[in-house]
């Protein structure tokens, strides 16, 4: 059997992986049209018809609010500003707290910060990887105010009992779904189940406008705040006669014309596009499963998964290495480039534990928990989310060779790599002990 990459074999394959590309003619030919017109945007921040952007945008939205069966959809130029909208819209302010994940994308947990109040970290399930029920009941207090919900990896989180509990409480929940655009929970698409859903549109997402976003609601108050925070609203809410303006300075989250028009067209894509992942992610967690000690990501009963990253759990007592060693060994049997060199498509763990970041030791805001009006005691040392820890730095991988366009051969590539190494798993038992501190 030939040696192993990572020992100075012959890797399973160089030639590169086909690049991710979901744009096509159609985007191609709408942009060109924009491009015509000369109105790249037509946005006007004050109390007009193009307050709400221009027929690109709201075309977007309607398409938006057809395919998620919501009854408002704001587009935005970033799931980020999104966030930072719905954190607004929800009226959090200093001396909140919202209940955040600490497995996510570091936008879902600052968003609190922006108005000043309290992001308090609660665990994750074991095997959805979201925010759980239990862990957001321990981490109630007379403070809270909203929880912010991830649906992680594309897997949706146990909704129906994190809106119990939020109902219970008084809690507004907000869905990033940036990685789950169509995933369902129960029959349901999440970021319609929440009180706002948010999407991402940048690059790496499943359909994308470069950067971008939607905000949805089926609420038409949280709707108009959003509508109001992505354009500032402070100069309209006289002549629209809004009567709540508590945090109502907006911002410029717009979405240009040109990004709407390629959305327009992504939108069409979505549902075919993740037929794609799930069926390559089906392939995985058949060739994988049979490999003792790996064992793919299971969906929920009642659920679809969107796949952003297909995730798989590593036992380091039955494969006899760390993971570490194995998924750089796997690594070391591929071409390391996608999109770009430098961008792995296979890793381990996923993104530190937010409350590890410097941003909540140090005194970076005087906000949150810094702020004169935060009553609690905010903690964010190592330790806090168990779970989340030993996902992170034990069992967790992740790859994203299931993205549509790889064919039959791409894939069988990428099993052979995991095979390869796993048969000669012993080979590096003595890189194990070295690294594996
Ligand atoms: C879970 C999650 N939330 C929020 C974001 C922020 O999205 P955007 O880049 O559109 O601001 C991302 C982006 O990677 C994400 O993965």
């Amino acid at each position: 059997m030939a040696e192993l990459a990572i020992l100075g074999g012959t890797p399973v394959r160089t030639a590169l992986f086909p690049a991710y590309n979901p744009i096509g003619a159609e985007e191609k030919q709408a942009v060109a049209e924009v491009m015509d017109s000369g109105l790249l945007s037509s946005y006007i921040g004050a109390w007009h018809e193009d307050f709400y952007g221009g027929p690109l945008v709201r075309e977007l939205e309607a398409k938006w609010r057809r395919a998620f069966g919501v009854r408002h959809a704001v587009a935005v130029n970033s799931a980020t500003s999104g966030l930072y909208a719905a954190m607004g819209a929800c009226g959090v302010a200093p001396g909140d707290e919202v209940i955040v994940s600490p497995y996510t994308m570091s936008a879902s947990a600052t968003a609190p910060l922006i108005y000043g109040a309290t992001p308090i970290f609660a665990d994750i399930d074991p095997r959805d990887l979201c925010i759980s029920p239990e862990s957001i009941r321990a981490r109630l207090s007379p403070r809270t105010k909203a929880i912010i919900v991830v649906h992680i990896f594309g897997h949706p989180a146990r909704m129906e009992e994190i809106m119990a509990i939020a109902r219970e409480h008084g809690l507004l929940v907000v869905e990033d779904c940036a990685q789950a655009p169509m995933s369902r929970c129960d029959g349901r698409y999440v970021g319609a189940i929440g009180d706002i859903g948010v999407f991402s549109l940048n690059y790496h997402k499943h359909i994308h406008t470069g950067e971008g976003g939607v905000a949805v609601t089926d609420n038409p108050d949280l709707a108009e705040r959003l509508e109001l925070l992505r354009n500032h609203g402070e100069v309209v809410v006289d002549d629209k006669g809004t009567r709540d303006i508590f945090n109502i300075i907006g911002y410029n989250y717009r979405l240009t014309e040109l990004q709407a028009a390629i959305g327009v067209h992504q939108i069409d894509k979505l549902e075919g596009l993740l037929e794609k992942r799930r069926a390559n992610a089906a392939f995985f967690d058949r060739e994988l499963s049979g490999l003792p000690g790996i064992e793919p990501q299971p969906v929920r009963q009642g659920c679809t998964h969107a796949y952003y990253n297909q995730v798989f759990f590593f036992d380091q007592e039955r494969v006899g290495i760390p993971r570490n060693v194995f998924i750089k060994a796997v690594g070391a049997e591929l071409p390391s480039a996608y999109l770009r060199e430098r961008v792995p498509l296979i890793g381990y763990g996923y993104v530190k534990p937010l409350y590890l970041q410097r941003i909540y030791h140090e005194h970076a805001t005087d906000c949150g928990p810094n702020c004169p009006r935060y009553l609690g005691v905010a903690e964010y040392g190592p330790g806090l989310c168990p779970i989340t820890e030993n996902m992170h730095y034990h069992v967790l991988f992740n790859h994203e060779f299931h993205r549509p366009g790889m064919s039959d051969g791409d894939l069988r590539d990428v099993a052979d790599a995991y095979f390869k190494v796993y048969e000669q798993r012993h080979t590096l038992r003595g890189l194990a002990l070295e690294q594996g501190k």
